[in-house]
């Protein structure tokens, strides 16, 4: 089964249809740590868009980050998405607010590139995938900017060759320095496995039917209460294989790596970014400070790629709503397996 609508993004059909005078005026709604990087990236970097307008509930915030780039501060989120100079909308909020808002953008008919999570649930997801359905037409892109990773890319390419025979395992390690306060046990699956569901995704075109958590002994550095690291291991449809060691208290860098083991070979990304040294003091390498850093040319080119399919007039050049969903779906399993120390199947049911 395939997982996504337009899994392998192409720069050459993205460009058909291409109007080359049209601007696409965007609003980004949300404006703290996310919403300001992207707004930086449509003010400064992606071709084709013009950053119009900020809205944030923090009136003081909007207004700084409205004046830094000289656009329009909009103080409500719904007018900014209603309003007639606005083409497109980029949501980061916080997730919780992200159905409210997609919502009202489908009915607005405008494109939306919204930051994952899709939604907060796999029941709210739905109710996107059956809205944009009922519209017939794509509008909303998810975040999961990964996709757009040349390493993800080449090891999907990889996969689907078919050249190392069908994959078997993959092991995956997300490790992050520190996390932020009052981050919870649920949110490592929540906010950052979120991410290596997507790539598995990505990786073997395949839904993923189970996922199993384990937490061993907690790092000294978590703070009280916090299970880090965790195990979360994932069944494909087809069998494959997927462990995720989920550590986001190592107090000093960010990692995601990923190795694939196949019938007639392996492979394997993240282990080295950035440039490897070696002279008389030794053998080494830098360490990535955090995701903005390890993922920056992929967040770029996933909002070029969003940029050129809204202009294309195609909307979503990347993964969609049904690839939002189902990794809702997915980390709600995790998060109840997380409670119960069980396995627990994910049921994705039809796909409109
Ligand atoms: N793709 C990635 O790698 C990645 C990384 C980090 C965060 N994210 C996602 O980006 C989103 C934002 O995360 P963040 O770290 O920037 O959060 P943040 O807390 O730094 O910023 C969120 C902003 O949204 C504003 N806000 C809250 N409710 C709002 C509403 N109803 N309308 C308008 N504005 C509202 C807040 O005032 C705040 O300024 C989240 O969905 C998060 O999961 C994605």
């Amino acid at each position: 089964m395939s997982t996504s609508s337009n899994p392998t993004p192409s720069p050459d059909t993205a460009r058909e249809g291409y109007d080359r005078d049209r601007q696409v005026r965007v609003a980004v709604l949300g404006v703290g740590m996310m919403g300001q990087d992207h707004a930086r990236r449509l003010a400064t970097l992606t071709v084709g868009a013009e950053l119009v307008a900020v809205s944030d509930v923090d009136v003081a915030r909007t207004d700084a980050v409205a004046a830094e780039f000289g656009v329009r501060a909009i103080h409500d989120p719904k007018a900014a998405i209603a309003d007639p100079e606005v083409d497109a909308l980029v949501i980061a909020t916080p997730g919780f607010t992200h159905e409210e808002l997609v919502l009202l953008a489908l009915e607005a008919g405008k494109p939306v590139l919204c930051e994952k999570p899709l939604t907060t649930s796999p029941e709210t997801s739905r109710r996107i995938v059956e809205k944009e359905a009922e519209l017939g037409r794509p509008l909303v892109q998810v975040g999961f900017m990964r996709r757009f990773d040349t390493g993800y890319q080449q090891l999907r390419s990889l996969i689907e060759s078919g050249e190392y025979g069908a994959p078997l395992f993959l092991h995956c390690a997300h490790r992050n320095a520190t996390t932020p306060p009052n981050f919870s046990s649920e949110q490592l699956m929540l906010d950052s496995v979120v991410h290596e569901v997507d790539s598995v995704r990505f990786l073997t075109g395949e839904e993923i039917v189970a996922v199993r958590v384990i937490a061993p002994r907690s790092t000294t550095a978590a703070p009280e209460g916090l299970l880090d690291p965790q195990f979360v291991i994932m069944e494909t449809e087809s069998g494959v294989l997927v462990d995720v060691e989920i550590f986001v208290n190592t107090t000093f860098g960010y990692e995601v790596r990923t190795e694939l083991v196949a019938e007639k070979g392996q492979a394997r990304i993240g282990l080295h970014e950035g440039i490897v040294t070696q002279s008389a003091a030794g053998w080494g390498g830098s360490i990535t400070k955090d995701f903005k850093e390890r993922f920056g040319a992929a967040y770029d080119l996933e909002f070029q790629r969003w940029i050129d399919a809204v202009r294309a007039g195609t909307n979503v050049d990347g993964p969609g709503v049904w690839d939002g969903y189902a990794a809702a779906a997915v980390c709600a399993a995790g998060v109840e397996s997380l409670k119960t120390g069980q396995r627990v199947e994910v049921d994705l049911g039809a796909r409109p």
